[in-house]
């Protein structure tokens, strides 16, 4: 079977990771980088890809690799420098931007939060929803009347997780309870920002949710409770409430007990205004966890795999194309009349221009190639999937591990901004231009 008409080959990135500081307002991630050792090699995104000069570019590119879509986001601190004003000179920016996609017959999927939150704001609190609200209404008041696809929030686990629980993303706070606080927050944003698009005829608001399948590490009867715990800490905590299902009783019963108090900052009415405004639901697919059974403190799960001789990106993590067919085959079972739209996958592969000055990175070929083919299998047994946006279009700025890892099917050279095409770029305008038909490269049957 081939893909359905339509169906949006694109790339994504996002502001803070591409575009350069140029006059942008300060957000999280400007004062989080200025912590020592907060970043890999001491980077930030002051000057990233440059993309806020050299974004024609950027759209030749995108050209170049034959996208049907491109996910960007436009950048909250840029937007709205303080927070609570919007700057007519960035709208205009975007504006351009989004133009030229358009002419260039593009479909773009436009990001509205994704993580460069003004500096004067935090998710901790409840009033930053109102904050995200006005940001939300002051872009879709610009470009709602062209652009159909828009992300409200990336990743709200993530943000939690890494943002307010562990302290390794901006803000860098490390509490559990603020945490827990802050990803009700930004589940709240997504709900208001869905109802100011909807404003908007034509539409389409979706979240992009960090989605992990979670294994058992044996079939032990422990083992499996354990991954249905993370299961629910990572997936359902925010797939059941986005759906309309509300927050899932089990989870709601763990972080009572972890927290040893009630959840009231969830508030009556709040579940009512997060569900049922989802358009479509955005699946960030990158690899899946291998759970087993740990003391309760404060989770009774850890992540123990996969063991052994599996295939991995050079940031280690397991390359599993099989976990992706079946989240979504298993997402649109459970969520019927919920289109799903692959809105990042990729992987680490190094790779850097060779003496022919080409980039021979093979087994991102692989990797796209067999993630691919896992989408086709996914609609093949029933499930509704509207695009696959490969993450990223180029090498960027990866948050708190800096410059090193490189996900880009366009290679960039820090130094002087260059940007060569991959190997793998080249392959993905094949396929693409295949009507999503794998090319036949005999060479590439492994990731060696
Ligand atoms: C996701 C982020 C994206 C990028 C990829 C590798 O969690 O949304 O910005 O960092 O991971």
């Amino acid at each position: 079977m081939s893909f359905p008409d339509g169906f949006l080959w694109g790339a994504g990135t996002s502001a803070y990771q591409i575009e350069g500081h140029h006059g942008r307002g300060e957000s999280v991630w400007e004062v989080f980088c200025r912590r020592p050792g907060a970043v890999e090699g001491g980077g930030d995104g002051s000057r990233a890809c440059d993309s806020f000069l050299r974004w024609r570019e950027d759209v030749e590119l995108v050209k170049e690799l034959g996208l049907s879509a491109y996910r960007f986001s436009t950048g909250w601190s840029r937007v709205m420098p303080d927070g609570a004003h919007a700057d007519p000179e960035a709208l205009d920016h975007y504006e351009r931007f989004t133009d030229a996609l358009l002419e260039a017959g593009v479909e773009p999927v436009l990001t509205l939060n994704h993580w460069d939150m003004p500096s004067s704001l935090t998710w901790a609190e409840r009033s930053s929803v109102n904050a995200f609200t006005a940001y939300a209404q002051a872009v879709a008041d610009r470009l709602a009347d062209r652009v159909t696809w828009w992300i409200t929030q990336n990743e709200p686990w993530i943000i939690a997780l890494l943002g307010y629980q562990l302290g390794l993303h901006a803000p860098g706070v490390a509490d559990l309870g603020t945490a827990v606080k802050a990803g009700h927050h930004v589940l709240l944003g997504h709900g208001a920002a869905a109802d100011v698009l909807h404003a908007h005829a034509g539409t389409r608001a979706g979240c992009a949710l960090s989605l992990f399948p979670c294994d058992p590490a044996t079939g032990s009867q422990a083992d499996r409770a354990a991954a249905r715990g993370s299961d629910g800490y990572v997936n359902r905590w925010y797939l059941d409430p986005l759906l309309g299902d509300g927050y899932p009783a089990d989870m709601r019963e763990h972080w009572e007990r972890a927290l040893g108090h009630g959840l009231d900052f969830i508030q009556d009415g709040d579940e009512a205004a997060i569900g049922g405004r989802s358009d479509f639901l955005g699946v960030n697919y990158y690899t899946r966890r291998v759970m087993a059974a740990a003391p309760p403190d404060p989770f009774p799960w850890k992540v123990v795999g996969p063991s052994g001789d599996v295939a991995r990106t050079d940031e280690g993590w397991e390359i599993n194309p099989g976990a992706l067919r079946d989240l979504l085959a298993g997402l649109s079972g459970r969520f019927p009349g919920t289109p799903l739209m692959i809105t990042e996958n990729g992987g680490v592969f190094g790779d850097t221009p060779a003496h022919d000055g080409r980039v021979h990175d093979t087994r991102r070929i692989a990797y796209l190639r067999d993630h691919v083919a896992a989408v086709q299998e996914a609609l093949d047994a029933g499930a509704d999937v509207r695009g696959y946006l490969h993450w990223s279009l180029m090498d960027n700025f990866e948050w708190a591990l800096g410059y090193r890892p490189r996900f880009g099917l366009v290679h960039v050279d820090y130094a002087t901004g260059a940007r060569t095409v991959k190997d793998s770029g080249r392959y993905y305008a094949r396929l693409i231009a295949g009507g999503g038909t794998a090319p036949a490269l005999p060479r590439i049957e492994a990731y060696g």
